[in-house]
């Protein structure tokens, strides 16, 4: 019996599938426990690469249970066309299940994403558009029939919570951001394709966590990152969920004691897509080298990345808060060309050192990094399969992170594919 957490260290896009999948091959069940489909999890396999939005990183191990637990929120269409294209590519899906706790992102959410997005002017946060903000205020405002996944079930239920979601987001719509109003007939319309795909999937999942723990190993795989969670990040500049590993209890129903390990993903370096403050972000040819090297355009939305040097302090105040006992350590092959590599191990604010994030977020913008130089190496890494036959600056690096981080090293990453790995 065991429960170990997937969590990203930094602004999401660590590396978290490419993990899960990992983790996934002696799993019983990988679980979602927060976000929807914000979020683009990669995973490659045989050189065939597979994003996935919504279904858990555990889908390409059809012996593996995967579930998007009450956490999560769940846009049919998406669900469906994910299912879809997983069954053209030879995977059943039939290993699938959602809660029917789970909300679901309705075609108004969407709408009402963009509209605020505008609204917001030059204080726009760069949302995935994808309904999750919306939605998640829905939930917790407790909206009256508000909808859910078991409410997908029948089709009257579905029609008339349609019809009552309506009369008010419309109101909105129209009277705040000046927009066309909706029709409840097209909203149903809308997503009535996505429902005999999606039904069958639909469950009490309580049970199958429960017995997927008891009777061997839970992944419960995060999507986006630390410093996107709505209480530990950035704010305004995060999601409307809880990515830390605390979300994870909340998200899926397992408790704290029943969590035995927390391996926080790391890229050797960071990135963000969309607004807000980035202490190491570089806008000079270093960044871009990061960039074209590491692939960073999103996988959900294309957006290019910004990127920068590792921010230590992150990594530091990222391990406290989600108590991680290991870190995965990904995407160092990226560095291999670098001469020399620089790592922000600390942080002042008008003289001030700090070592770890200031709650006040506030301050961030206002940060300079304190940086540490290391010697690159300067070879490829792509193809080494043990920490020993590592050259000796990339040694001291994974250690310095492990330092930084203050947990062990559960494995280094140096390429996408499942065989570019080390694991300790
Ligand atoms: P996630 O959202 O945390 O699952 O991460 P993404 O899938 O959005 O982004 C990670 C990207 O890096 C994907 O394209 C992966 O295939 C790729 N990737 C993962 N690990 C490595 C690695 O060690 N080296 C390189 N070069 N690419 C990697
Ligand atoms: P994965 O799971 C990186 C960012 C968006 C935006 C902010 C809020 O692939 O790591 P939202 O649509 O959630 O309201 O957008 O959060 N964001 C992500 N950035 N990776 C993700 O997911 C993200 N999901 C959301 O760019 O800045
Ligand atoms: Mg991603």
């Amino acid at each position: 019996m065991a429960a170990k957490v997937i969590v990203g260290a930094q602004w999401g896009d660590e590396g978290k599938g490419k993990i899960t999948d990992i983790m996934a091959e002696t799993a019983t069940a990988v679980v979602r426990y927060q976000g929807g489909n914000n979020a683009g999890h990669t995973v490659v396999v045989n050189g065939d690469e597979f994003k996935l939005h919504l279904i858990p990183s555990g889908i390409l191990h059809e012996d593996t249970l995967c579930i998007m637990a009450s956490g999560t929120i769940i846009d049919p269409n998406c669900m469906k066309d994910e299912i879809e294209g997983l069954r053209e590519r030879g995977f059943s899906c039939d290993n699938l299940l959602v809660s029917v706790n789970a909300h679901v992102i309705m075609p108004y959410h969407r709408v009402l994403d963009g509209l605020q997005e505008q609204s917001r002017g030059n204080k726009s946060i760069g949302t995935t558009k994808r309904g999750i903000g919306p939605t998640y205020t829905d939930k917790t405002a407790r909206m009256p029939r508000s909808i859910r996944m078991a409410d997908l079930l029948d089709d009257d239920t579905l029609r008339s919570m349609i019809d009552d979601q309506l009369a008010q987001k419309n109101v909105l719509i129209r009277a705040l951001y000046g927009a066309e109003p909706l029709d409840a007939g097209e909203v149903y319309d809308e997503i009535a394709p996505a429902l005999d795909v999606v039904r069958p999937h639909i469950a009490d999942v309580r049970g199958d966590i429960r017995n997927a723990l008891e009777n061997g190993e839970l992944v419960l795989e995060g999507a986006q990152g630390t410093f996107l969670d709505l209480d530990y990040g950035t704010y305004p500049y995060v999601t409307s969920s809880h990515p830390v590993a605390g979300g994870a209890c909340l998200g899926t129903g397992v408790g704290p004691t029943e969590i035995d390990e927390v391996i926080a993903i790391v890229k050797a370096y960071t990135t963000r897509v969309g607004a807000g403050d980035f202490p190491t972000e570089l806008h000079d040819k270093t960044g871009e080298r990061l960039r074209e090297r590491g692939a960073e355009f999103g996988t959900t939305t294309g957006r290019p990345r910004r990127c920068g040097w590792l921010d230590g302090v992150a990594l530091r105040t990222a391990a406290e808060i989600n108590s991680a006992t290991g870190i995965a350590i990904t995407k160092l092959d990226v560095l291999d060309e670098e001469e020399t590599i620089r790592v922000a191990t600390a942080y002042e604010i008008d003289g001030e050192r700090y070592e770890r994030m200031p709650e006040n977020l506030d301050m961030l913008g206002e940060v300079k990094p304190v940086y540490e130089e290391m010697p690159g190496w300067q070879t490829s890494l792509c193809e080494v399969t043990a920490l020993e036959d590592m050259p000796d600056e990339a040694r001291r690096y994974v250690d310095r992170m492990a330092e930084l981080a203050d947990c062990d090293i559960w494995c280094v990453s140096v390429g996408p594919a499942r065989d570019q790995t080390i694991i300790l």
